[in-house]
């Protein structure tokens, strides 16, 4: 079993339900508290092993690229005033490990994906969609890294979610379950609720099979009109193990505001230093 050494980070969205926060920067720059979203998908990456990070990014999206380099002046004029730049460690680049490809029209998810098919050659991959922030330790790509270890194939994150939520998610039909790992023996895009096979949704972190790519250089528009990785990973089904991971942790949905908001708070409680403060605040309002 080839160890999963690579991962793809799509970024290539327009961002539109954050409008018009996110006319002139990217959705994945929004901060949770101190961090961009697109730093704690790295970090999850790297917690998880993972030596080779792939972008797969659009038109406005330059400054993720330069939130992973070395800010020359901000740094020179810290360092003249005395003041550390530790805290700016972790968001450097390993030299030769981040790639960045542009995915030139919004075609979708799965489009994205195929966009760095080249640099994944035939090893196994993780993707990872910064909008879904993850909170446990082990990080959830470690979590699922753990359960590829025992079952190989394919591996994606399951939640249950709300039923009138299923026109949202991508829905597992579920076989059998052993603790974390759930048989998938079926995937459909956004049903209705009526339709769903589940309230199994698919969360945006995945570890596939370089088969998928193949799948995918063919695959039409789905729900949306979007080309989905939904559909493609469905044909792996029945060919390739596939399973579904119970992250042990929390999940948040940055990609809607209310669920934004709502990490901003879980993530500020955890900080010492401003958790007081808010907890003070949120009793009196
Ligand atoms: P979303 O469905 O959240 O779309 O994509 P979006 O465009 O980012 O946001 P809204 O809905 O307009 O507000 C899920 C993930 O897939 C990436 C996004 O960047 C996000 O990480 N994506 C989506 C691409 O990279 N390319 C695409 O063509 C579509």
């Amino acid at each position: 079993m080839k160890p999963v050494r690579k991962a793809i980070l799509p970024v290539g969205g327009l961002g539109t339900r954050f409008l018009p926060a996110t006319k002139a920067m990217p959705k994945e720059m929004l901060p949770i508290v101190d961090r961009p979203l697109i730093q704690y998908a790295v970090d999850e990456a790297r917690e998880a092993g993972i030596e080779q990070l792939i972008f797969v990014t659009s038109r406005g999206k330059s400054v993720i690229e330069d939130h992973f380099d070395h800010a020359f002046e901000l740094e020179t004029t810290m360092e003249h005033r005395g003041k550390s730049i530790d805290i700016l460690e972790g968001t450097l680049a390993t030299p030769g490990d981040f790639l960045f490809i542009r995915q030139q029209q919004p075609l979708g998810l799965g489009h994205a994906v195929w966009c760095a098919r080249r640099v994944i050659g035939d090893e196994p991959f993780a993707v990872l969609l910064p909008d879904d922030l993850m909170q446990g330790s082990p990080g959830c790509l470690r979590q699922m890294v753990e359960a590829y270890a025992k079952v190989g194939g394919n591996l994606i994150c399951a939640e249950e979610i709300a039923p009138a939520d299923t026109r949202k998610y991508g829905i597992i039909t579920p076989g059998t379950r052993d603790g974390v790992l759930t048989e998938v023996k079926g995937l459909v895009e956004k049903p209705d609720p009526a339709e769903a096979p589940s309230n199994l949704g698919i969360i945006g972190r995945y570890i596939l099979q370089p088969e998928v790519m193949d799948i995918l250089a063919n695959q039409e528009e789905g729900a949306g009109g979007e080309i989905q990785l939904t559909d493609a990973m469905a044909q792996l089904i029945g060919r390739q193990a596939f399973h579904g991971v119970t992250f042990q942790g929390r999940r948040f949905d940055c990609g809607d505001k209310s669920g934004f908001v709502t990490a901003t708070v879980a993530f500020a409680m955890e900080q010492r230093e401003i958790a007081p403060a808010l907890r003070d605040f949120m009793a009196r309002y």
